[in-house]
């Protein structure tokens, strides 16, 4: 089947490159990226430069190479990071920062409104002291969950790190939805973070590659490790340019996705079998009761809506997902449950 003719909920890592954006691909000017001269990619990387408000950036092939080379970089063999337990630089990076870096992991819970309790934090630093590992680095992810982590938050965490000793990493791969939630440019989340990685292929909606952001020196040492993980690119300048078109276009349209969520969700706050309705920028969760699973994850296929049904589902709104298809997903939920 066409998934043209789909509507896809399941996340916003789905989006298909547009029409405009494949010409801007089509007609990029190319180099070998490794040798520095390709032009569309040296372009993007002044581009995330400019737009994080850091000295520099880095064109890697998705986010969670840039998460990872962001760890190597900041630490050592035998150092740790501290980060949540439910952090996609944790639990969904298979580890690599352990496997590939000799870097232990120090999780902790995350508080509900989805940052890390810098007291939590404080009481995980180790000493200096030849037992431990190093505590090196503090890693918080903007949005998580969808959650927009407050600038003053931010603030506290950049003091709590330069108080520590900690070098600060935000996996930003979202933090363009927390911008425009907070009607706020992303430099003024991040400039005073040691790294950021800024995905382009989620609601920005190019279809790879993520930056990551930081001074001129971390760059250069993060161009290292980029090459060790076999993440150096030639012609990229195909893909750069899709990821320069999503930055000049895509940013400020993300309002669009939060709306469409919060249209849906109050819409599904009216269905009684569904629970604990939370919305948080393009981020939708409620809990379903588990004997509907089943039949919900049948009824949505019958409608061509791709969803990922669980008793604790989520539902993510993008670029792909129109106010119209939103108005469809609604009806899809109400005949379902007969509302
Ligand atoms: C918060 C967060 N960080 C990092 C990533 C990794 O991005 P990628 O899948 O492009 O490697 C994801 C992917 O969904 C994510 O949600």
């Amino acid at each position: 089947m066409n998934s043209e003719n789909w509507i896809d909920i399941r996340s916003d890592t789905v989006t298909r490159p547009c029409k405009q954006m494949r010409k801007v691909m089509a007609e990029a000017e190319v180099g070998d990226a490794v040798y520095g001269d390709d032009p569309s990619v040296n372009q993007l990387q002044e581009l995330g430069a400019e737009i994080s408000g850091q000295e520099a950036s880095l064109y890697v092939c998705s986010g969670v190479q840039s998460n990872l080379i962001a760890l190597l970089t900041h630490c050592a063999r035998g150092d740790e990071y501290i980060v949540g337990q439910d952090a996609h630089t944790y639990k969904y990076e298979g580890g690599g920062a352990a496997v590939l870096g000799s870097i232990q992991p120090q999780p902790i819970e995350i508080s509900s409104d989805g940052s890390l309790d810098l007291n939590k934090v404080a009481s995980v630093i180790k000493e200096n002291d030849f037992h431990f590992a190093r505590s090196k680095l503090l890693s918080i992810e903007n949005t998580t969950s969808g959650k927009v982590l407050p600038q003053s938050y931010l603030n506290d965490a950049v003091i709590f790190c330069k108080k520590h000793q900690l070098k600060l990493h935000m996996d930003g791969a979202r933090v363009a939805n927390a911008a425009v939630a907070q009607n706020e440019t992303i430099s003024n989340l991040v400039s005073n973070f040691d790294s950021v990685s800024i995905c382009l292929s989620k609601g920005l909606g190019a279809p790879v590659g993520s930056l990551l952001c930081a001074s001129r020196d971390f760059i250069k040492e993060a161009k290292h490790w980029q090459k060790m993980l076999g993440g150096g690119m030639r012609q990229a300048g195909i893909i750069a340019a899709a990821g320069i078109y999503a930055l000049k276009n895509n940013i400020n349209r993300l309002s669009i996705d939060h709306e469409n969520a919060l249209i849906l969700s109050n819409a599904l706050k009216e269905i009684e079998s569904l629970q604990d309705i939370s919305v948080n920028t393009n981020i939708i969760k409620f809990s379903l009761p588990e004997d509907k699973v089943e039949s919900l994850n049948n009824f949505l296929i019958e409608k061509k809506i791709k969803a990922s049904v669980s008793s604790n589902m989520r539902i993510v709104t993008h670029l792909d997902v129109s106010s119209k298809n939103i108005e469809y997903i609604i009806d899809a939920f109400k005949i379902f449950f007969r509302t």
